[in-house]
C-alpha cells in the first residue's frame, strides 16, 4: 500500500523557498506515494495555538477538543506514516505558522502522570522537517525542537536544512543542489 505523506507548509509565501522544496520533494514521491499538503499560513484558528485547557486528556479520543481548522490536521496527523513540517527560518526558529500546529500536537498524547506513562498514535511514524534560511547560521535551532520530539514521541526523523537560500523563490538559482537532497530523502522515506 502507498504510503500516506502529510505535508504542512509553514510558510506564507505561495511560491516561496519552503513551496520549491516542498515541490522537489513532492515530485520525487508523487508516483509512488500518497500525498496531502496543507498551508498552515491560511488556516483558520478559534484560538490562538494550544490553550492547555488539557480537555484532550480527559477524553478517549486522540483529538483537540477545539473544533477549528487544526482540529482537522491532526486527524490527518495521525492518519499518516510520514508528516513533513516545511518552515522558513524566522529569527533562527520554525515560522509561527507551523509553531501553531506543532503545539496543538498535544492532543495526539495521553499521560499518566501517576504511573508515568505517555500513549500517542503518532509513535513509529516519520517526522521531516525541511527547511531554509537566508544566512547560514540557525537551522540547527530550528531542528532542534523537531528532532527532539521526534525522539521523545517514538518517531524516526530526518530532515533537508538549506542554508544560504536567499530570499523566497531564489532557492532555484542559490541552492540547485537540495534538489538532489529532497530526491534522496524522498527514495528513502518510501523504501522504509
Ligand atoms: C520574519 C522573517 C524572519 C527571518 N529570519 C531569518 C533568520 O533568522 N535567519 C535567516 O537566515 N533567514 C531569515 N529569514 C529569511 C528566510 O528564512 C528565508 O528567506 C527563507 O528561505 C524564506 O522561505 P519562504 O520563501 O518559504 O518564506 C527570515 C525571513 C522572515 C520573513
Amino acid at each position: 500500500m502507498a504510503k500516506k505523506i502529510l505535508i504542512l507548509n509553514g510558510s506564507p509565501k505561495k511560491d516561496g523557498n519552503t513551496s520549491i522544496m516542498v515541490g522537489w520533494f513532492t515530485d520525487a514521491i508523487k508516483s509512488r506515494a500518497e500525498i496531502e499538503i496543507v498551508n498552515t499560513a491560511f488556516l483558520k484558528y478559534k484560538v490562538n495555538g494550544c490553550i492547555s485547557c488539557r480537555k484532550c486528556q480527559k477524553i478517549e479520543k486522540y483529538e483537540c477538543c477545539i473544533d477549528d481548522d487544526a482540529k482537522t490536521v491532526l486527524v490527518k496527523m495521525a492518519d499518516a506514516d510520514v508528516i513533513v513540517f516545511a518552515t522558513p527560518l524566522y529569527f533562527f526558529g520554525a515560522s509561527a505558522q507551523i509553531k501553531l500546529v506543532f503545539d496543538r500536537m498535544f492532543s495526539l498524547y495521553k499521560w499518566d502522570n501517576d504511573a508515568g506513562t505517555m500513549k500517542t498514535p503518532l509513535k513509529g511514524k516519520t517526522m521531516v522537517v525541511l527547511a531554509s534560511a537566508f544566512e547560514d547560521i540557525g537551522l540547527d535551532a530550528l531542528e532542534k525542537p523537531f528532532s527532539l520530539t521526534a525522539d521523545y514521541t517514538g518517531m524516526k526523523f530526518e530532515s533537508v536544512l538549506a542554508a544560504n537560500a536567499g530570499t523566497s523563490g531564489e532557492i532555484i538559482q542559490k541552492r540547485p543542489d537540495v534538489r538532489q537532497q529532497l530526491e534522496s530523502l524522498g527514495a528513502k522515506i518510501i523504501e522504509v
